[in-house]
């Protein structure tokens, strides 16, 4: 295999101490389902895991739902003259895994030499397929190059996975079909959602004996093949993953005589065959969303695409009752669940790569309304307050307690769930960005129009009058920045907020011109007075600054100065030095709260005040958070510091690929991926709507020779061509 840096995710070396980073690294998905990138070969390091999106389960009534993680399909141990492959063990020659990200094949080269001296090249293949979303395959070849004897695979499904000791399965069945495939049926334990995992198997050479086991939760195919010096001999193995959540299900259908049938069909097919519809879809895919940069360095283009692909994989194509998780489907860090991450962070790449997943993920706030209704009305508030942490239905999970504080040695009570009220306005502006970016009136003036209106409300009753200043505050809340809680007018909140209820004015006028409009304010019972309202809750919202500084809060400024600089790349440093209660006292960010704020309403603030904030706040910023770096980049490149926006830029893009925050191995940081998408379009390639038009003002960095990318925008197909001296955008067919 020729590698090509500008596509090829290279490991080089096998190395167990990285094991659950490059699993992470390696995820294959397609929206559907993602299973992470373990070793076929049993290793005390692995940590399997496959998750289908919006599956959820909660364990137990003490525990919050989560994505629970379905049995381990990928296990296969392999014995070479009756010496399992161990790469642990004996030498590893050669070795080298390479994810393509350009066809969404994952595959391994190894030669491996044994204890005993036998040495053997081996060749695994696996895709998790975009053309059919039930499908996953591996292909394993095995070459013996010194010496003969029998080749066995025992390939399992294993049901004995947990999401970190919860099991969410009751075990139905396991048995075995058609010729060589084994199955589990199973039943997640409070949501009784069904899931088939069933693998069929294709054997290539010369069988001498098969056979099955079957233990707890487990399920077993042996095959034992005659190996020869020189000649290679392998396995493929197909497995088909159905619950009974799918939408793509005939109805009353019997989902294990269904699973089956597909599987039994599938393998009529060689993997080859699979694989090659599988990259025709990842050829189509990427023909809208590729970005190409020209540098004298490979690196920059591989993350990026990097980037982009995870984020096609991790995102459902067409399920709208489904969002992404932060940490898509590559990991059990942040159980499944959906933050402002998706619309703030993830949702741009999509509205302007394939619009109609964009539409899809805002319909899954449409659809988890009950729950963010039931939200508001639980604490006390009118309208819709969309959970800080989402899952099925929307209503609030985000966990109590989170890591051991090292300086008072307690748990960490998580106050997010109960303060991080922005996300009930992050909402509101990605469906204004939607409409601005599509045009797609339908959509705002039906499912948009309900979401902005009950969030209006929501947010009038969640304010409070102050008679002696006359003006509204928004008290005891959690801003973007985390290292907050229980904070009095947080600048970045109030500002949306009133933006917000200053374009739900724009949106009430254009109800009112339609008749389906007017049928939306009918429904929700909107007042006249009510508008009224929201309008001077507009005009007199506390935004805290003192001349060009905005303050992040009132009382922002009084807190300790403390000397971030010296903590900030090493993470958790930071945290050993002072308590948690001491990090709320003191000036330091977890990641971008006022930047994100002039990036969100970038056309709001002068370059002057931009540059004021900028100077203030960036050197107290931590980005401790992956959802900092990408955001910084873009608002440096606004106001013309290359260099910072490109180091920046830099920092995001390598998060994951380098694992520089040190907790991959628990997912990818979605956000942040989605976050140098932006980083490239919005802020190298300077593309930003403002009032319904596209503008296109780039900035290259030095180390780029050229950017070239696509855009869909209101209808049409745009492609964006810059270079270092001039740019042009052009319409694609
Ligand atoms: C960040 C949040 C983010 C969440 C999920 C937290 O660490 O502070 O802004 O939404 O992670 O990615």
């Amino acid at each position: 295999m020729t590698l090509d840096p500008r596509w090829h995710v290279v490991e080089e070396k096998f190395d167990p101490k990285k094991m659950g980073h490059y699993e992470s690294v390696f995820t294959l998905g397609n929206g559907y389902l993602g299973t992470r990138g373990v070793f076929e070969e049993l290793y005390r390091e692995r940590t399997p895991g496959t998750f289908v999106a919006g599956l959820f389960d909660q364990a137990h009534p003490n525990e919050v739902t989560e994505l629970p993680n379905l049995p381990d399909w990928v296990e296969v141990s392999i014995l070479l003259n009756g010496e399992e492959l161990d790469l642990t063990q004996g030498q590893v020659l050669q070795y080298r895994r390479v994810l393509d990200l350009k066809g969404g094949v994952l595959t391994r080269e190894v030669v491996w030499e044994s204890p005993q001296g036998r040495r053997t090249a081996l060749r695994f293949r696996r895709f998790v397929s975009l053309a059919n979303v039930h499908l996953v395959g591996i292909s394993i070849a095995v070459t013996p190059e010194n010496y003969d004897g029998p080749i066995e695979f025992r390939s399992a499904l294993n049901g004995q996975v947990t999401n970190s000791g919860t099991q969410h399965f009751t075990s139905i069945e396991h048995s075995t079909y058609a010729h060589r495939g084994i199955y589990l049926l199973q039943e997640t334990v409070q949501s009784k959602q069904q899931v088939v995992v069933a693998a069929n198997h294709v054997v290539h050479g010369v069988l001498l004996d098969e056979s099955f086991k079957n233990a707890h939760r487990r399920i077993v195919y042996n095959a034992v093949l005659s190996g020869k010096r020189g000649q290679t001999v392998g396995i493929d193995k197909f497995t088909t993953i159905y619950t009974s959540r799918d939408q793509d299900l005939p109805r009353a259908v019997n989902l294990l005589h269904h699973a089956l049938a597909a599987s039994s069909r599938q393998t009529q097919q060689g993997f080859d065959q699979h694989l090659e519809v599988h990259q025709q879809v990842w050829e189509q895919r990427w023909q809208w969303a590729d970005i190409e940069i020209v540098s004298d360095d490979h690196f920059d283009q591989l993350v990026v695409r990097f980037a982009v692909f995870h984020l096609i994989q991790m995102t459902p194509w067409n399920d709208p009752r489904v969002s992404v998780a932060a940490k898509g489907l590559s990991g059990e860090g942040y159980k499944g669940h959906v933050f402002w991450d998706t619309e703030i962070f993830i949702l741009p790449f999509f509205l302007y790569s394939f619009p109609q997943v964009a539409k899809n993920l805002l319909t899954y706030r449409y659809l988890t309304l009950p729950g963010a209704i039931t939200n508001a009305a639980q604490n006390g508030y009118s309208g819709a307050m969309f959970a800080w942490e989402s899952a099925d239905t929307g209503e609030e999970t985000t966990p109590e307690v989170g890591g051991i504080d090292p300086v008072t040695r307690k748990p960490i009570p998580i106050l997010c769930g109960k303060q991080e009220h922005h996300i009930s306005v992050d909402i509101p502006y990605a469906i204004w960005n939607y409409y601005q970016v599509t045009g797609d009136r339908d959509f705002l003036l039906k499912e948009g129009a309900e979401i902005l209106l009950l969030t209006a409300r929501f947010w009038a009753s969640r304010v409070s009058y102050n008679p002696d200043r006359d003006w509204y505050e928004i008290k005891e809340v959690i801003g973007p920045d985390e290292y907050k809680e229980g904070i009095d007018n947080n600048y970045y909140t109030n500002a949306l907020v009133q933006w917000h209820l200053k374009k739900t004015a724009e949106l009430v006028k254009l109800l009112k011109e339609s008749p389906a409009g007017q049928c939306v304010l009918l429904k929700l019972g909107v007042t006249e007075g009510e508008l009224q309202d929201w309008q001077v809750i507009a005009a007199k919202i506390r935004l805290p600054r003192e001349g060009e500084l905005l303050h992040q809060f009132e009382g922002f400024m009084e807190l300790q100065e403390i000397d971030v600089l010296k903590y900030r790349d090493v993470p958790g440093l930071l945290q050993k030095a002072y308590g948690w209660e001491e990090i709320n006292r003191s000036q330091v960010l977890k990641q971008a709260d006022v930047v994100m704020l002039l990036y969100l309403l970038g056309d709001e603030f002068t370059l002057a005040e931009k540059r004021v904030n900028w100077d203030f706040y960036e050197p107290k910023t931590m980005h401790d958070s992956s959802l900092s770096a990408a955001i910084h980049s873009i608002v440096a490149n606004d106001i013309d510091l290359a260099e910072e926006a490109y180091a920046y830029f830099q920092k995001a893009a390598r998060i994951d690929l380098t694992n520089s925050m040190g907790n991959t191995h628990a997912g990818l940081h979605a956000a942040s991926l989605g976050g140098c998408w932006q980083a490239v379009v919005h802020g190298f390639g300077g593309v930003r709507v403002k009032s319904g038009e596209l503008s296109v003002t780039p900035k290259l960095p030095k180390a780029w020779h050229s950017l070239r990318f696509k855009l869909a925008f209101q209808g049409k197909r745009l492609q964006v061509s810059i270079r270092r001296d001039g740019y042009e955008v052009t319409t694609v067919d």
